[in-house]
């Protein structure tokens, strides 16, 4: 006799709940109720901490807070408007998968996180009175990003379970630290004359789509190391041996 239990999918027939199914229900009950307290814990820890936490000079709450570092800010002008000086954008790579090789359509897809740290000085927030950094992930939409995009894409997606994968911090000296978990499908001319044997070189070009390098320029974060990282637990395809990285910048001359 075969009793499927919930966890496998179906709902045994009813009236024939097996004494361990019972036994798991019950502690799936239990669970609920722990967690159900969890939440009220959560929350009234949350609501306590709303009036304690009041910041900078003007005890402010930290929604009245940050709602004054956005008063003036208009997310349509980049940082280089108001500084007068060109804005320097560091990159760096931390790859957690190379996968999906196909020689076929020579592409691979990579899964990473895409970090850009610049400067925008209208965000600065120090001479208000608070020294700790801000997380703004929900302000994404208010904030001026750079316009990055990468030259040899096919497809690309972004990671949004359970929320959006990204995370924006800004520190109160107005230096800001975009993260994004993308996928990215990536053209690569393959040579395959030595096939099996092969070794491929294959690129990963990134710039800005709309800026000129008077306003906006992209490096690579200054520590070679830290440019292009690989997750401890790098998931390569089996024929793959781990690669070995170069990184460049180039600036390259359009007519539009
Ligand atoms: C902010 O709070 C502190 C301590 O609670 C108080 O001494 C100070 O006067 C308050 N400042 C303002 C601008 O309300
Ligand atoms: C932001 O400005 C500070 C101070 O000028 C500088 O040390 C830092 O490297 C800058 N950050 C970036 C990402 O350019
Ligand atoms: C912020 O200021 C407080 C006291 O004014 C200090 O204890 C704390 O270390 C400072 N934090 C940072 C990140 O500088
Ligand atoms: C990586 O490439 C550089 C030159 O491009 C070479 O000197 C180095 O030996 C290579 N490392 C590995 C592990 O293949």
């Amino acid at each position: 006799r075969q009793i499927r239990t919930p966890e496998s999918g179906t709902m045994p027939p009813a009236g024939r709940i097996s004494g361990g199914s019972r036994e798991r229900l019950r502690r799936q009950l239990g669970h609920f109720f722990v967690a159900s307290c969890l939440a009220f814990a959560c929350l009234c820890g949350g609501l306590q901490a709303d009036i304690k936490l009041r910041i900078g000079h003007n005890n402010d709450t930290m929604r009245d807070f940050i709602a004054k570092i956005f008063e003036k800010y208009d997310k349509s002008i980049p940082p280089s408007m108001y500084t007068g000086k060109t804005t320097i954008v560091r990159v760096s790579l931390m790859v957690h998968a190379m996968s999906s090789i196909n020689v076929i359509d020579m592409d691979y897809s990579v899964n990473m996180f895409l970090r850009q740290y610049w400067n925008d000085t209208r965000l600065a927030y120090a001479h208000r009175g608070y020294n700790e950094s801000l997380t703004l992930n929900s302000k994404k939409s208010e904030l001026w990003v750079p316009d990055l995009y990468f030259i040899n894409e096919k497809r690309g997606n972004f990671h949004e379970i359970t929320t959006p994968n990204l995370l924006l911090r800004v520190k109160p000296s107005g230096e800001v630290t975009f993260s994004q978990k993308l996928t990215v499908k990536l053209s690569c001319n393959m040579d395959l004359k030595k096939f099996p044997m092969d070794k491929q070189k294959c690129h990963l070009k990134m710039e800005s789509y709309g800026y000129t390098t008077h306003q906006l320029l992209f490096e690579w974060v200054a520590k070679i190391d830290e440019r292009v990282e690989f997750s401890d637990d790098l998931e390569l395809p089996e024929f793959v041996t781990p690669p070995n990285i170069s990184t460049e910048t180039c600036v390259v001359k359009y007519l539009t």
